[in-house]
């Protein structure tokens, strides 16, 4: 059994090279200088007693357990807020400590209802702990005394609930909040006996400023903050350690675990991307794993207008596998393929574009990566010469000057934003570069020296102005530039750059932002020591996507702010795996690796590996899959756990292909909206039922490991595996650990990849070869990994999609903290108490000439198509900008969007559409539409 406790040091690490020698207990110890000596004695195997200390948050001394006797010096310090000295000598166990130790607890005990053996904490009570160790056997003060026994317990919010009668007052909760979290949602309030933990003004945890992280009831000692699931189920018995299914941060967790229970999900302190925080989603949104809606029998159906019948692993896996060769001798080689899932290990997706390649004989393997971070991997790897992002994320701590562009970490990557807000509150200034006043412009003790609000569509010619102030005001690093760039193009670059149309001035009017704003941030970032960009799909989901993304690199190079701790280039992942799906060869023209299918001896290593010969032309991209099915050429899709009829632009465009296909195979947990579409349901596994890895943001290869057996009985690389040999390829692998052996062996990049390298050092930052064994943090140290980091022209082009009278406004999209993509896990926890439908922000001055109030059902309408859904009025959009996010299916935010996509990558142009709003009267077309299938599915559901 695996411990379930993770261990306190009491106090957090500190991190200097210098030592000091001290003596705890008559046991010589040496720690680094400016430890506190309660870590050092628990570093030195010391266990000293303690309550307000936790190594979370910075020492409190508040609860003078922790007192300690130190050899020439008088009275009795806390040991909690006393650093080492070169040559102390300390004393943890006393009769004197022990004595006060009693009367501390005494204190404590006699306001505590004792009703441990039916409190929730039982077992894993630090109070109960502590009265233990002191060896409290009396309370002398009697418990009759004024006391808090009666307060009332707030159990708002959905997943955890807060008991003040058993509040010892240690503050550690509030702490975690501001220092952790970065929200600055609890205080305490009142003073000496009347001091209570609040999380607002009589309001409840629900109603307060409260992000629901966690982070408080993780560093609660006692049962006054706990998890509603433990109070469900009892303490876990054993735990096990895996990773996050939800954003590219990929934070490690331990599923605590009873039986095959999950009782509790705990950010692991040793989680290298997360350090022991988490969100909302990883802490407490796991319970969709086990929802009702989840479907664990294959199905099968010989049209869509049929019922579903449930059918055995075998049926269903040849029927998949009939209809795809069938559909291969009328219509061609070529009429098949496949799309992987970022939401997918390494190893599932590894199988299935080996599926398309090698059992399907083409190249139409494509991802849903393809309509978010495509253009990073094409522009950085035009510009770097690697397809993903330069920095771990504790890079940031080192950063300046931190420009985000098009990203909303507070709710996209909430785990990396609070470690981003710490380095701001310490010092780091912020330019945000956003149509939309995100979070971070303004929040809790953060404000960023600069917001520019852009027009959507603009990042080109905002990022261009930016490097013509850098290099107009000779802020450019020239000698970085010689020894590193490629001095020619550096050369055209700034030519291109320094012409008139580039100037703030004239950029000014294009992005509708004060010259001076852009020139004043410029020099800021131009100026900084260290300056780090962080962006999102708001750069790269556009038709100059790829274009912004070399753009910000042209703009870190010329500035010398790559290739170091606290600079990069640095994209913000959205799912979990969006990294590791690209990596696995998942897009048609690349194998594993980045490495073009075109190239003889690349594609010669795997055929060999492999045993076929594979297609040297590249296959199709999701959307010329969908124009292709339009045209009759393309008629069937392996879909692994993605549920493109919600998530690609264009749906009218997306459901016709759908509609024309003969087999459409979906591999899900859900009947998504996809499936209405399929012939072929193979249900798939959560991430708590997976052996794998995830690969995040920063490269990082993170183990998954399965806390529970498949629930439908098999691995989904099994499945994959399956549907390859009933195609008449022999895939044969018998553990997700041999897929990873394979990808290592074929992959120069993930060459000393392999499960047991992970689980000796927890996880790996690719690439991780003979050259860097244990993985290469900071990427492009000395040189880039193309050779000379090339700078390439950034020409503004605009993209079609424009504003006009009839459609007046630009819509752009987004997502919240508490519901994740298309909303299939989450919609199906309590996090929807936080976001049960998708609203329309729009900026009162728009709504005022519309005539649209606070909760007005409106209609909003592009040339595409058009839905209703319910107004919120807001000015954290400017005038001119309504936006949008696209949780929910039946709000279907991409009946509005356009095909429109990126030049380089098809990347779909998600965040510019013209658009009109207007008050609604009734339900849009494609919205009853969506109704009538709905009810639909349930009646052939219902008739099963
Ligand atoms: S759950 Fe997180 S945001 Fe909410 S009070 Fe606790 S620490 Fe603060
Ligand atoms: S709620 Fe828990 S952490 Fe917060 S002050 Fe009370 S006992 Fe301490
Ligand atoms: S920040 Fe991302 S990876 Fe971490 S817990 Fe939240 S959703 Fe999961
Ligand atoms: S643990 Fe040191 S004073 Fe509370």
């Amino acid at each position: 059994m695996n411990k379930v406790t993770q261990a306190d040091f009491g106090t957090p690490a500190i991190s200097t090279v210098e030592t000091v020698q001290v003596e705890i207990d008559g046991i010589p110890t040496t720690v680094n200088a400016g430890t506190s000596i309660m870590r050092a004695a628990r570093e030195t195997g010391v266990d000293i007693p303690k309550l307000c200390a936790t190594d979370s948050v910075k020492a409190f001394g508040s609860c003078r357990l922790c007192l300690v006797e130190i050899e020439g010096r008088r009275g009795y310090p806390a040991s909690c807020t006393t650093p080492v000295e070169e040559g102390m000598k300390i004393r943890t166990q006393t009769d004197a400590l022990a004595k006060i130790r009693r009367n501390v607890m005494e204190l404590y005990i006699s306001d505590h209802p004792l009703d441990c053996l039916t409190c929730a904490a039982n077992g894993d009570c630090e109070l109960q702990d502590m009265a233990g160790v002191v060896g409290l056997r009396e309370v002398r003060y009697g418990f009759e005394g004024e006391n808090h026994f009666d307060l009332p317990i707030d159990g708002s919010n959905p997943y955890f609930h807060f008991d003040s009668s058993k509040c010892i007052v240690c503050s550690r909760c509030v702490r975690a909040c501001d220092e952790v979290q970065g929200t600055f949602a609890l205080t305490i309030q009142g003073r000496g006996f009347g001091s209570r933990v609040s999380a607002g003004i009589d309001e409840g945890f629900l109603n307060s400023e409260c992000v629901s992280c966690g982070a408080c009831v993780q560093a609660c000692p006692t049962a006054t903050l706990v998890e509603k699931s433990i109070v469900d189920h009892g303490q876990p018995d054993h735990v096990v350690e895996t990773t996050c299914a939800y954003c590219g941060v990929g934070c490690s967790f331990q599923a605590e675990m009873k039986g095959d229970q999950v009782v509790r999900m705990t950010p692991s302190k040793d989680g290298q991307a997360n350090q022991g925080h988490s969100c909302v989603k990883g802490r407490f949104a796991w319970g969709y794993a086990s929802h009702s809606d989840r479907i664990l029998k294959p199905m099968v159906r010989e049209k869509t207008s049929d019922p579903w019948r449930e059918v055995d692993w075998e049926e269903a896996i040849g029927f998949a596998a009939n209809r795809f060769k069938k559909i291969q001798e009328e219509y061609g080689r070529k009429s098949i393929g496949g799309i992987t899932s970022s939401r997918c290990t390494n190893e599932e997706v590894y199988v299935v574009q080996k599926l398309i390649r090698a059992a399907m004989g083409n190249n139409n393997v494509d991802t849903c990566a393809r309509v978010c971070h495509s253009p990073t991997g094409y522009g950085l790897n035009q510009t770097l010469g690697t397809s993903a992002g330069t920095q771990p994320f504790a890079s940031v701590m080192d950063a300046d000057v931190i420009l985000v562009i098009g990203a909303n970490p507070t709710d996209g990557h909430p785990v990396f934003a609070s470690q981003m807000k710490r380095r701001l509150r310490e010092g780091a200034k912020l330019i945000v570069v956003d149509p939309r006043k995100i979070g971070l412009v303004r929040s809790a003790r953060i404000e960023a020296e600069y917001h520019l609000p852009l027009l959507p569509g603009t990042n080109v010619p905002m990022v261009n102005a930016l490097a013509h102030v850098v290099l107009t005001e000779g802020l450019a690093d020239e000698a970085y530039v010689r020894e590193r760039c490629d001095t020619e193009s550096f050369e055209a670059w700034k030519t291109q750059i320094l012409r008139p149309e580039n100037s703030p001035e004239v950029v000014s009017e294009i992005t509708g932002v004060p010259a001076e704003d852009i020139r004043d941030a410029a020099h800021l970032y131009g100026s900084a020591d260290r300056g780090a960009i962080y962006y999102g799909l708001g750069v790269t989901e556009h038709s100059q996507g790829s274009t912004m993304v070399m753009g910000m690199a042209n703009l870190a190079m010329a500035t010398g702010n790559i290739g170091f701790s606290g600079v990069g280039v640095n994209p913000l992942r959205g799912q979990n795996n969006v990294q590791g799906s690209c990596d696995m060869g998942s897009f048609p023209h690349e194998l594993p690796g980045y490495r073009p299918v075109g190239n003889d001896e690349v594609r010669g290593k795997f055929e060999k590996h492999w045993g076929v010969s594979i297609d040297p032309e590249p296959g199709y991209r999701i959307p010329n899959m969908f124009d292709a099915a339009c045209a009759d050429l393309f008629k069937g899709m392996y879909i692994q756990g993605e549920d493109i009829a919600q998530s690609d632009p264009d749906t009218h465009h997306v459901e016709a292909a759908l509609s024309n296909m003969e087999c459409i195979v979906v591999q899900d947990l859900f009947l998504n909206e996809t499936a209405k579409f399929a012939h072929v349901f193979l249900p798939g596994t959560s991430f708590l039922e997976k052996d794998g890895t995830f690969t995040n943001a920063e490269r990082r290869i993170n183990r998954v490991r399965p806390a529970t057996k498949a629930r439908q009985g098999k691995a989904e690389w099994q499945i994959t595996q399956d549907l390859a040999q009933a195609l008449g390829y022999d895939m044969n692998y018998s553990t997700s650990a041999e897929i990873m052996d394979e990808i290592a062996e074929l992959t120069p990049t993930f060459k000393n990849v392999s499960f047991k390298l992970l689980d000796e050092v927890g996880s790996v930052q690719w690439p991780c070869n003979e050259a860097a064994p244990q993985g290469t943090p900071i990427m492009h140290i000395n040189e880039f990994v193309r050779g000379k980091g090339l700078f390439i022209e950034t020409e503004y082009v605009p993209t079609e999609e424009r504003a006009n009278r009839k459609f007046p406004l630009l819509l752009t999209t987004g997502r919240i903290l508490s519901q994740y993509n298309v909303g299939a896990q989450t919609r199906r926890t309590e996090n929807n108490i936080w976001h049960p439908e998708d609203l329309l922000e729009i900026h009162p001055s728009d709504a005022e000439v519309r005539g649209v109030r606070e909760g007005d059902r409106v209609s909003l309408a592009s040339r595409k198509g058009d839905i209703t859904l319910k107004a919120t009025i807001t000015e954290r959009v400017q005038p001119g900008v309504v936006y949008t996010t696209f949780h929910n299916p039946e709000t279907g935010a991409n009946v509005v969007t356009t095909e429109y996509s990126d030049w380089a990558t098809s990347c779909p142009e998600y965040k510019v559409t013209a658009v009109e709003v207007t008050p609604a009267t009734h339900r849009s077309e494609w919205q009853r539409g969506f109704e009538e299938r709905a009810k639909e599915q349930g009646r052939i559901l219902g008739s099963e």
